[in-house]
C-alpha cells in the first residue's frame, strides 16, 4: 500500500513510524513532511499541509491507497472532504465534524445543547457587549478567540484589566485575524488536567490510554504556555473510575450529539479533560491527535496502527481490537532557546543512531546531508518502560546524547505525575 500522511511535524513522525509496522505498507509520503522525517518517509517539502488542492493532485497522482491527514488547518478547511472526493480513503474528519475544534463557540454551545460537562460561558461577536459583560464576571476568567489560533488563543486574566485586554487585542486589534471575530469567556476551572485521545467511527469511541501535556516553556510550570514541552503516559489522575464516568458523561455523549447535529465524526477525537471538584469537564475538543501527546499514546499502542484506522473509516471500529501496553512512556521535547517567541534556526543537529528510533522529529530540515534545526520545538525523545521513573529517567539519557546550540528542555517531564503516583 502507499500511504500519504499530511503534516510535518513530531506527531506525524510518530505515526509514520507505528503505520511502517504493518507489513502491508510499500511506501509512505510524508506532505510536506520534514528533515527527520526523511529517514522513515519521502517528504515533499514544496506541498505544505493547508494546500488542499496540490495534496489532492499529488495523492492521485501516484495512486495513494490511504491518507492520514493529522494537523488541524487542514482537516478544518476540509483536506478529507477533498481527498474523499477523488476517490481516497482517509482517517480524519471531514469539514463539518472538524469545527468541533474549528469553532469554540460551536463546541461549548454543543456542549450546552447536549448536557456535557464543561465550563460555564458566554459567546461575543461584540466587543463592546464583552467588555460591558467583564465589569461583573468572576475573576479569574479565561478568553477564548472562536477560531484556530495555533494554541495561543486561550489567555487565563487573572485581573479584570487583564481579561479586558485580550479581547481588545483579540476582537479590535485582530491579533489572530478572523479567529476572533467571535469569541468566548468562560469559568475559570481548577483541577489536574488530562489529554484522552480516542478512536472512533462515529458509532464506536475506542479511548486510547491517558497522557499529560505539559504546556508551559519552564520547569515547574513557569514561563509562556508553548505548544507543549513533554507528556507522559498514561496520566495517574486519569482513574478507571474516572475513565468511566467520562466515558458515560462525555466521550458517548459527544459522539451521539455530532451525529445528531448530521456532522459524525470520523478519526481521532481528543478531549482536553480538567478534573475539577465537580467531576471532570472538557477544556476542549481537538480534532486530531495531539502533539507531543502521540509521542507517548501510539509507542504504547501494541495493535496494528493502520488496521485501526482503517476500521474507523470503514465503520468497523467495534469489530477491531484496539489493545494497549500496560507500560509507562515519557517524552521530552528539546526547543531552541527563545521557543515559543523567536528563536534562530539551522543549527546542526547530531542524533546517536542507536537512539534514533525513540526520536520523533518535530522541526528540521536537510542541508548537504546535514540535519539542521529548523523550527522552536525540535524533536521529542520517547522512552518506553515498566515504570513511569523508567521511562522519564531512560527519556532523559536519551536527550543528554543528542546535541545543537541552543538546545533546551524542562527537567521536570512527568514529576507531577510521579508524585501523583506516590
Ligand atoms: P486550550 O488551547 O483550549 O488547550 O487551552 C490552553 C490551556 O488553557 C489549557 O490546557 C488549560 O490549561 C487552560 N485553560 C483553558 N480553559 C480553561 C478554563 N476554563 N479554566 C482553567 N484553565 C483553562
Ligand atoms: N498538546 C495539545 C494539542 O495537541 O493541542
Amino acid at each position: 500500500m502507499k500511504i500519504l500522511v499530511v503534516g510535518g511535524g513530531g506527531r506525524e513522525h510518530t505515526i509514520i513510524k507505528k503505520l511502517k509496522e504493518n507489513k502491508s505498507v510499500e511506501e509512505i509520503f510524508a506532505l510536506p513532511g520534514n528533515g527527520g522525517i526523511a529517514k522513515d518517509a519521502t517528504c515533499i517539502p514544496e506541498i505544505g499541509a493547508t494546500n488542499i488542492d496540490a495534496i489532492v493532485k499529488f495523492a492521485s497522482e501516484n495512486k495513494i491507497d490511504y491518507a492520514v491527514v493529522a494537523p488541524d488547518d487542514p482537516l478544518v478547511l476540509g483536506c478529507v472532504d477533498a481527498l474523499e472526493a477523488v476517490g481516497i480513503p482517509c482517517f480524519g474528519p471531514n469539514k463539518k465534524a472538524a469545527i468541533i475544534e474549528g469553532s469554540k463557540v460551536f463546541s461549548k454551545d454543543l456542549m450546552k445543547k447536549y448536557g456535557i460537562p464543561t465550563a460555564a460561558y458566554e459567546t461575543f461577536n461584540d466587543m463592546n457587549k464583552a467588555l460591558e459583560y467583564l465589569e461583573t464576571a468572576p475573576i479569574p476568567t479565561v478568553v477564548k478567540a472562536d477560531g484556530l489560533a495555533l494554541g495561543k488563543g486561550v489567555i487565563i486574566a487573572e485581573t479584570r484589566e487583564a481579561a479586558k485586554n485580550a479581547v481588545i487585542s483579540m476582537m479590535q486589534d485582530k491579533q489572530f485575524g478572523a479567529s476572533g471575530d467571535n469569541i468566548v469567556i468562560e469559568e475559570f476551572l481548577t483541577g489536574p488536567e488530562v489529554s484522552v485521545l480516542s478512536f472512533t467511527d462515529g458509532k464506536t469511541v475506542v479511548p486510547m490510554i491517558s497522557s499529560m501535556d505539559h504546556k508551559r516553556a519552564g520547569d515547574n510550570d513557569t514561563g509562556l504556555n508553548t505548544g507543549g514541552m513533554g507528556t507522559v503516559a498514561p496520566n495517574p489522575y486519569y482513574t478507571e473510575e474516572i475513565a468511566k464516568e467520562c466515558m458515560e458523561k462525555i466521550f458517548i455523549p459527544t459522539i451521539n450529539a455530532m451525529n445528531a447535529e448530521g456532522r459524525t465524526f470520523k478519526g481521532c477525537l481528543y478531549f482536553g479533560l480538567m478534573l475539577t471538584p465537580d467531576g471532570p469537564k472538557v477544556i476542549e475538543y481537538n480534532c486530531r491527535f495531539g502533539d507531543p501527546e502521540t509521542q507517548v499514546v501510539l509507542p504504547l499502542l501494541e495493535s496494528d496502527l493502520l488496521t485501526v484506522m482503517q476500521a474507523v473509516t470503514n465503520e468497523t471500529l467495534s469489530d477491531t481490537e484496539v489493545k494497549f501496553s500496560s507500560k509507562n512512556a515519557a517524552c521530552v521535547i528539546m526547543a531552541s532557546k527563545g521557543y515559543p517567541v523567536s528563536y534562530e534556526k539551522g543549527f546542526e543537529m547530531t542524533i546517536p543512531d542507536e537512539i534514533l528510533p525513540n526520536v520523533y522529529v518535530a522541526g528540521a530540515k536537510l542541508s548537504d546531508g546535514k540535519l539542521l534545526t529548523n523550527g522552536g520545538r525540535v524533536l521529542g525523545v520517547t522512552a518506553v518502560a515498566d515504570t513511569l521513573e523508567d521511562a522519564i529517567k531512560a527519556s532523559y539519557a536519551m536527550v543528554e546524547k543528542i546535541h545543537f546550540d541552543n538546545a533546551f528542555y524542562r527537567h521536570d517531564i512527568g514529576a507531577k505525575a510521579l508524585a501523583a503516583n506516590k
